[in-house]
Parts: C-alpha cells; sequence; structure tokens
C-alpha cells in the first residue's frame, strides 16, 4: 500500500464527489454533482442513544459510528443510483471534531480511496459549514462574504474570501452556541436536543420577559461567550442573586416574587425564560455579525451550523441583511446541522484547486484556523 492517492481524473466532468461525515454524533455520507447539486444525502443520527445523558457521550458515538457507516455509505450509492466507478474523488472530514468519532469516518474515506484507487480530499468542518448555503441552490455563492458559524462545537465569524479561503475574525472564548441552547434545555427540563426544543418552546413566551446578559459587547471584540449566559439561567431558575447593577435607579426595585427550581414554574414561565435565553443568544450573535460586516465591507452573509436552523436567529438576520443591504445566504435545514453534502460539496473545490491529501491525512480534534 502506498501513502499516495492518484490526482483527479482528467475526464469525468460533471464531476461527483462523495462526502463522508462523522465528526460528532451524526454518521452522515452524500453525493454531491461540482459542488452544488445534492444526489443522495443520508444521515444516521445517533440523537437516542445520547438523550438519556443529556449531550454527546464520546465513547458511544465512535460505536455508533462503526455500526452505522457501511450501511450509510451503501444506501448514499444506492439513493443516488451511482457505483464507485462513477466518482471522481472521495472527500472526508478529518477536523474538528470528537477524535474517536473523527477516525471512523477518516478510515472509511481513506480505505475507499485506496481501494478504488480515487483522490482523497481531507475537509475541515466547520469550512464546510460555512459553504452549506451552496447548496442545492441555482446561483453560486458571491464573495467576499462574513460566514457566521455556530454549532453545538462552534461558534465563529470568519472573513471569506472563496470557499477555500477563510479567516477568522473571531470565536467564541468559551460554550459555542448549541451547546448554550442544549445546556439551557437540560435547566429548563426540556427535551434532548435542546436547539429544537427551546426554539419550540420559545414560539410561545415573551422574549423580554427576563433580562439575561449580553457578553462581550464592549469594543470592537469579534469574539464570543456563553457561559455567563447559561448560568445567568441557572441562577435564574433556582432563585439564586446576580451581582448584576441595577442599571439607573440607585434603589432598586422589589423584585417579583418567583418560584424557585424549575418544577415549580409554570409551562408559560419556561417558555419566557426559553424565549429570553434565545433571544438574548440571538442579539449577541447578530450585534458581532453586524461589526463583522461593518468591519470588513462584505456584501454577503453565509449562515451554517445547527444553530443556523433556530426561526428567531434565521429571521433576525434576515432582517439585518436587508437593513444593510446584504444578501443572506441560509442553509435548508437538513444542511445546518452536521450531514456530509456540505463535505462533498466544499471537497470539490479542494479537488478544483488539486489541494488532494494521502493516505497519511490525520485526524485533529481542535479548530487549527
Ligand atoms: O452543526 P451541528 O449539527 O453539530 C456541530 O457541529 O456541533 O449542531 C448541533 C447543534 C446542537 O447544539 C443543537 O441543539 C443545535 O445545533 N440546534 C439548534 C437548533 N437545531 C439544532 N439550536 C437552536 N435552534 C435550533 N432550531
Ligand atoms: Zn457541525
Amino acid at each position: 500500500m502506498t501513502a499516495d492517492t492518484p490526482s483527479p481524473r482528467p475526464d469525468t466532468s460533471p464531476q461527483l464527489l462523495l462526502g463522508i461525515e462523522s465528526s460528532c454524533d451524526e454518521t452522515a455520507c452524500a453525493i454531491v454533482v461540482d459542488g452544488r447539486v445534492v444526489v443522495s444525502n443520508v444521515v444516521a443520527s445517533q440523537i437516542a442513544e445520547h438523550a438519556r445523558f443529556g449531550g454527546v457521550v464520546p465513547e458511544i458515538a465512535s460505536r455508533a459510528h462503526i455500526e452505522a457507516i457501511n450501511t450509510v455509505i451503501e444506501q448514499t450509492l444506492t439513493q443516488a443510483d451511482k457505483t464507485w466507478d462513477d466518482l471522481a474523488a472521495v472527500a472526508v472530514t478529518h477536523e474538528p471534531g470528537l477524535i474517536g468519532s473523527l477516525l471512523i469516518g477518516l478510515m472509511a474515506g481513506k480505505t475507499i480511496a485506496w481501494a478504488k484507487n480515487l483522490p482523497l480530499v481531507g475537509v475541515n468542518h466547520v469550512c464546510a459549514h460555512a459553504y452549506a448555503a451552496a447548496l442545492d441552490e441555482p446561483e453560486p455563492v458571491e464573495y467576499p462574504a462574513v460566514a457566521l458559524i455556530c454549532s453545538g462545537g462552534h461558534t465563529a465569524l470568519y472573513h471569506c474570501q472563496s470557499p477555500l479561503d477563510m479567516t477568522r475574525l473571531g470565536s467564541t472564548i468559551d460554550d459555542a452556541a448549541g451547546e448554550a441552547f442544549d445546556k439551557v434545555a437540560t435547566i429548563l427540563n426540556l427535551p434532548y436536543p435542546g436547539g429544537p426544543s427551546i426554539d419550540k418552546t420559545s414560539r410561545e413566551g415573551n422574549p423580554h420577559a427576563v433580562d439575561f446578559p449580553r457578553s462581550l459587547l464592549k469594543g470592537q471584540s469579534l469574539d464570543f461567550s456563553f457561559s455567563g449566559l447559561k448560568t445567568a439561567v441557572l441562577y435564574y431558575v433556582n432563585g439564586i442573586p446576580t451581582t448584576k447593577k441595577p442599571r439607573s435607579n440607585p434603589k432598586p426595585k422589589p423584585k417579583p416574587q418567583r418560584p424557585v427550581g424549575i418544577e415549580n414554574f409554570s409551562a408559560q414561565q419556561v417558555a419566557d425564560i426559553a424565549a429570553s435565553f434565545q433571544q438574548a443568544v440571538v442579539d449577541t450573535l447578530a450585534i458581532k455579525l453586524r461589526r463583522a460586516i461593518q468591519q470588513t465591507g462584505a456584501k454577503t452573509i453565509l449562515l451554517g451550523g445547527g444553530v443556523a436552523a433556530n426561526s428567531a436567529l434565521r429571521d433576525t438576520i434576515q432582517a439585518l441583511a436587508d437593513k444593510l443591504g446584504c444578501s443572506l445566504r441560509k442553509p435548508a435545514m437538513k444542511y445546518c446541522t452536521d450531514n456530509a453534502a456540505m463535505i462533498a460539496g466544499l471537497g470539490y473545490h479542494y479537488l478544483q484547486a488539486g489541494q488532494l491529501a494521502d493516505l497519511r491525512l490525520s485526524a485533529t480534534a481542535t479548530v487549527r484556523r
């Protein structure tokens, strides 16, 4: 076995890429034509396996990937009615993510590349989220763009000159936005995964009912912090006073009596807390995004990551884009959360640019850019 994989085949136009994604808790495979047209997209979710723990358990995730990966790949080829011979390359997520999970998809991708003599492309998962908005769309994305990526593991802003040229402008210094959604849902006794539950519950609540903090707004910082907000919700629910200073009146108003412990809050009160928390996250993301657009002068906004499925965030960012005269590219719901179509889609651009990996491609848990 040699460490090299072959160069792109010159005569395979249109080019079909097989994408493989296993960085967290979804085992996914897809076939995408010329980086944009998705012909099959299979996702095996592990939600049921992790639900009782209220979060992703890495060891369980790795094992579930091993059990699912071959079937998911076979289903992808069958749904597309394609064979290995139709493929121009294999694109696989190799960073960042849970190391055990990444390794399963990476080994599958390398094995296919070696056994079927196909070029191999290593794709960064976060960059792929920024590319997801281009999938199944008739018009290509216009660059330069600012990308706001908010998922369970990452929250960051990027200045993108092309799908392959992304410079990070800022990122979370603690929890990712999706992680905050998931943890606050646990505090509020809402079902796992937390993001969709809070989104749904918030529709019944008042987003101005509780004045939760918006962090790191001073100056021009494009970094995010969500752990203080999560703690503020926990303190609110458990009746622990915060040290927040009153805004103007030196004589604090007597605080309204409220229950202590989530089991003592009414459904309406829970909805009000959920909506107020969600509003604090959305406000923070929108303020930083606006700042990034002003700093870069970009005219295109790319939204990506699981939290990009949030209805309040989508509406708020659309309103912001309209106000600033920017074009907003938001992925279809199925391309917000983890999927392999975004991996095959971005992989096509690596292939076009001749940026190929070989069989020494390694998995990296942390974000390098
Ligand atoms: O991109 P993704 O599938 O995985 C990572 O790369 O992390 O994102 C998953 C995250 C979870 O934290 C989930 O709660 C959140 O996205 N999420 C949402 C919504 N749908 C998924 N957060 C807020 N509102 C939603 N509708
Ligand atoms: Zn993701």
